[in-house]
């Protein structure tokens, strides 16, 4: 059986407890796609892991991690992930973690541009400051750099000297910042590529003859549907196919390969970072949610904002990926809240929207229709069986799932693995 999982809003949904939850009845854990701007957060007893490169289900010893082609890798990121690890006793083997040589590198000059791009725009994206979408540009524009090339002096020397020639140029002209220098650059990346080599494989043929050989694979997405470059909310994205589809090419596993997709989908919603957010709270609520759900970014440590739980987006979300089978994280949040909104609707001048509007001013600019609940008031913290759970508690849910039209087969009620209700 091979399962995609992926954040059904704007990222943080809690996919790492899900992954990490989820990944102990298969063999092989994939990300397919992002980069270090994720972070995914794993508790195991009174430990926290906070992974941005490496999958997820990296704890489990027994099991391979692979970072598929798809994913963009920061050399020197990936190795102080390995090293925080090793100091915490946790040593990782080419045989647990493999890496596709297909990968594209971060390089340094990416992470430059994000924050010089970022620091002149007029319309500020909020990006994680990590090169993300400067690799997936240069990617897309054909000079990027990849893992495989760093093994290889000769092809590197040549397309580096290339991007510098041309990234230098936008440095000096376009930003009046400091040019990079080559023989800086191409000796540490020469040196991370020799630390790295013993990981690096052709993950596509790994991964199929896993398929052959019955094994069954865990996709794990980064980020969430509606920061997805072509579906999410546009220029407000990421750089990279978050959804469902994106497993395909982020990993050489073809569509007819994949059995079934998993939804993580926060009980509210939040979002780190620019863009619309139809359904966000005023500053009272938000504060409450925000501090009641340590709404802090794993990766900046920004704020997260906070907001309703909104139908009409995850329900959008939920076609785009075709998701058979819901996961609630986070539901113990809500525990203070005396009354509980769901969006069902949005308006705009007049009219009403059921379905998620393609115009962007109308996403910016509706509001709103919200069908109210009574909350529960009841510490569901910890809950591990969902008649334990208050009766508007489980109404809240099963609301949800009339409106998605989907069934809700795990509840989270807190962040340790036990902390898990799982429905069928
Ligand atoms: P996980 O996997 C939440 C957001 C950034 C910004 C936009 C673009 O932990 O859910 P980028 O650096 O990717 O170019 O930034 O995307 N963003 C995330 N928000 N969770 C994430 O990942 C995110 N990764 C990127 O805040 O708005
Ligand atoms: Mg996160």
């Amino acid at each position: 059986m091979n399962t995609v999982v992926v954040g059904a809003q704007w990222g943080d949904e809690g996919k790492g407890k899900l992954i990490d939850f989820l990944s102990k009845d298969v063999d092989i854990t994939v990300r397919y796609q992002g980069g270090n701007n994720a972070g995914h957060t794993v508790v195991v007893g009174t430990e926290e892991y906070i992974f941005h490169l490496l999958p997820s289900a990296i704890l489990h010893s027994d099991k391979v991690c692979v970072i598929g082609n798809g994913v963009v890798v920061d050399p020197p990121a990936l190795l102080s992930e390995l090293k925080d690890l090793k100091k915490r006793g946790i040593t990782v083997t080419p045989k647990q973690l493999k890496i596709s040589g297909f990968c594209h590198v971060v390089m340094p000059y990416h992470r430059i541009l994000d924050s010089l791009r970022e620091s002149v725009r007029k319309n500020k994206i909020g990006t994680t400051g990590r090169g993300i979408g400067p690799c997936y540009a240069d990617k897309v524009a054909r000079c990027g750099i990849r893992m495989i090339d760093l093994l290889n002096p000769r092809i590197l020397k040549s397309k580096l000297e290339d991007n510098l020639a041309e990234k230098n140029q936008i440095f000096k002209k376009g930003f009046g910042a400091k040019e990079f220098v080559f023989d800086e650059v191409y000796r540490d990346y020469l040196a991370y590529g020799r630390r790295i080599k013993p990981f690096i494989f052709d993950t596509a043929i790994y991964l199929n003859r896993a398929i052959d050989q019955k094994k069954s694979i865990l996709f794990e997405g980064a980020q969430g549907t509606f920061l997805d470059i072509d579906f999410g909310t546009y220029p407000f994205v990421t750089s990279s196919n978050s959804i469902v589809g994106g497993v395909c090419p982020g990993s050489g596993v073809p569509p007819m390969k994949i059995d079934k997709a998993v939804a993580a989908v926060k009980a509210y919603t939040t979002r780190v970072g620019e863009g619309p957010f139809p359904t966000e709270f005023p500053t009272r609520l938000k504060d409450i949610v925000q501090k009641a759900g340590k709404e802090f970014g794993a990766t900046t440590g920004r704020p997260r904002r906070c907001g309703w739980f909104d139908s009409v987006l995850v329900r959008y979300s939920l076609m785009i990926n075709g998701i058979s089978e819901l996961a609630i994280m986070k539901l113990d949040v809500l525990d203070i809240l005396e009354n509980i909104k769901i969006c069902t609707a949005y308006q705009y001048r007049g009219k009403t929207f059921k379905e998620f509007p393609m115009d962007f001013e109308v996403l910016c600019k509706a509001k709103p229709v919200y069908e109210t609940l009574p909350g529960w008031k009841w510490p569901t913290k910890a809950v591990e069986e969902y008649s334990k759970l208050p009766g508007n508690a489980r109404r809240y849910l099963e609301r949800l799932e009339e409106l998605l039209k989907v069934k809700i087969r795990y509840v989270s009620t807190g962040s340790k693995r036990h902390e898990t209700i799982i429905r069928y």
